[in-house]
């Protein structure tokens, strides 16, 4: 009892000596963007007509009325545009760990937020709609109809706000991506759902199930305008600038103009789509193996070190395994992902913070998998071994090792496969693999339930003929017995 509240006690010291937060010394971030010769613009790409993905001949690009500004913005700084696609709720913290550089995101510049960085003059004005299913569309007409029925938004939206203000007795649903709601609503789990006009346009004429309630909002109007880091008035005036030319030439109608034309464009399903789901399972296996690898390898020491009669070598890696194991692997990815940066001041892609958590997490579960294959081999064995005159480490290569194998590879294989699985959650920091291409088609395709199906369809496939082929192995093993 006393030994496990000295490690606590020495965990929480740990803990505490990492800085919570660490905003790197402030350079004006056009100075920034300047030198690197490349502006990073963060968005979430589920807004059409804002933001959206276009499949042409199986290469897909991002277009919409933000992915214009963002480009005249690029050109009137005279630097290349990287556009970098993520969940909505996570575009502010990834500013302000400086991630990205700026958020065209179709964002509104409310109070609160103004609290956390700046905002441009405002480039478009909008209203907020209520959608429900068209069958309800007479049921559904005022605040008070939809007292105790269900509303569905976007997190951390002025949509979610305006909910809670507006409504404030409806049950208030708050999911992360657009299609999901959609989903939501046409599936009957959410009676309403609450988007911005264009985007309301967008999805109702590709779902004629839906359509707008009559209902309207006090505080409907709101304009969009770009994020920027606090402090870099260089950039804002800049972008200012940028903004007050197309509005002058009356740009947005025209970039308006050519995201409807993207967001109707033919073809089949697969045609248009195939591509991502085939690229998302490569890297979805890519990510899995480097996991399951590098976590065997690191696993590995940290079983031997749990094993070890050294208190420290145990201590530490006792508190490892326990805090992994005890904290869910989305926290863990996050932690990574705005850690490197905020913490270690390292700017490391999207794909390689995944790669580090997985790897991170899995070391922890095969540490376990590897003590528990070890202990599991007869306490006699080794006391043969050594009465041999075997030495401890000989014995434990040649006696005690092989046996252990035996115990661990098919619990190895069946973290492989729950491996698998859970690198989906790397989809929130926008790792492009199965889950996340997947996110990108219900986007692009305005058709929430179709991909899901075959994400669901391609990850069964992938974990079965894994589990298949452990079961062959398993077999071949037990034959040598
Ligand atoms: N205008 C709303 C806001 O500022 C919603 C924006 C959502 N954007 C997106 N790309 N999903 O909160």
């Amino acid at each position: 009892m006393k030994k496990m509240l000295t490690m606590m006690l020495l965990f929480v010291v740990i803990l505490s000596c990492i800085p919570l937060y660490s905003a790197s010394a402030k350079d004006d971030q056009y100075d920034v963007i300047k030198k690197r010769g490349e502006i990073r613009v963060g968005l979430s790409a589920d807004y059409a007509p804002y933001e959206f993905e276009q499949t042409v001949n199986g290469k897909s690009r991002y277009v919409g009325i933000d992915i214009e500004l963002a480009k005249k913005v690029a050109k009137d700084l005279g630097v290349d545009l990287k556009i970098v696609d993520m969940s909505f709720d996570s575009l502010l913290g990834s500013l302000k760990t400086g991630k990205i550089d700026i958020i065209i995101s179709g964002m509104s510049p409310t109070p609160e937020r103004r609290k956390e960085v700046d905002f441009t003059e405002q480039y478009m004005q909008v209203t907020q709609r209520m959608i429900v299913q068209k069958k309800n569309q007479d049921k559904l007409k005022t605040v008070e109809d939809f007292s105790g029925k269900s509303i569905g938004v976007q997190k951390q939206t002025t949509q979610e706000a305006l909910a809670q203000k507006e409504i404030p007795d409806a049950n208030l649903s708050s999911l992360t991506r657009v299609p999901e709601i959609i989903m939501s609503l046409n599936s009957g789990k959410v009676d309403g759902i609450i988007l911005e006009g264009p985007v309301g346009d967008a999805y109702l004429s590709k779902n004629p199930g839906l359509a707008y309630s009559s209902l309207e909002f006090a505080d409907a109007a709101k304009g969009t305008a770009i994020a920027v880091p606090k402090d870099s008035q260089q950039l804002l005036d800049q972008l200012n600038a940028s903004i007050a030319e197309v509005k002058d030439k009356g740009l947005i109608k025209d970039y308006q103009d050519k995201a409807n034309e993207a967001m109707f464009e033919e073809g089949s399903f697969l045609s248009k789509y195939g591509n991502y789901f085939i690229k998302g399972i490569g890297a979805t296996i890519l990510i899995s193996i480097i996991g399951v690898v590098l976590g065997s390898l690191f696993g590995g020491i940290l079983a031997f070190m749990k094993l070890s009669r050294n208190k420290i070598l145990k201590s530490i890696a006792w508190i490892y395994i326990e805090f992994i194991r005890g904290t869910p692997l989305l926290v863990q990815v996050f932690l990574v992902y705005f850690g490197t940066t905020a913490v270690l001041g390292l700017d490391l892609s999207a794909f390689l913070c995944g790669a580090i958590a997985l790897v991170l997490n899995c070391a922890a579960y095969i540490a376990e998998i590897f003590r528990a294959g070890i202990n599991a081999v007869d306490k006699g064995q080794m006391e043969a071994a050594r009465s041999l005159g075997l030495s401890h480490s000989q014995a434990m290569n040649k006696v005690i090792m092989p046996q252990a194998i035996k115990n661990i590879l098919p619990a190895l294989g069946n973290e492989f496969i729950t491996v698998i699985k859970e690198s989906s959650i790397v989809s929130v920091i926008g790792v492009s693999e199965l889950m996340f291409n997947a996110q990108k088609v219900q986007g692009a395709s305005f058709d929430p339930f179709t991909p899901l199906l075959l994400a669901a369809v391609a990850y069964f496939i992938l974990t079965f003929t894994l589990s298949r082929v452990m079961n062959v192995v398993e077999r071949r093993m037990s034959v040598s017995d």
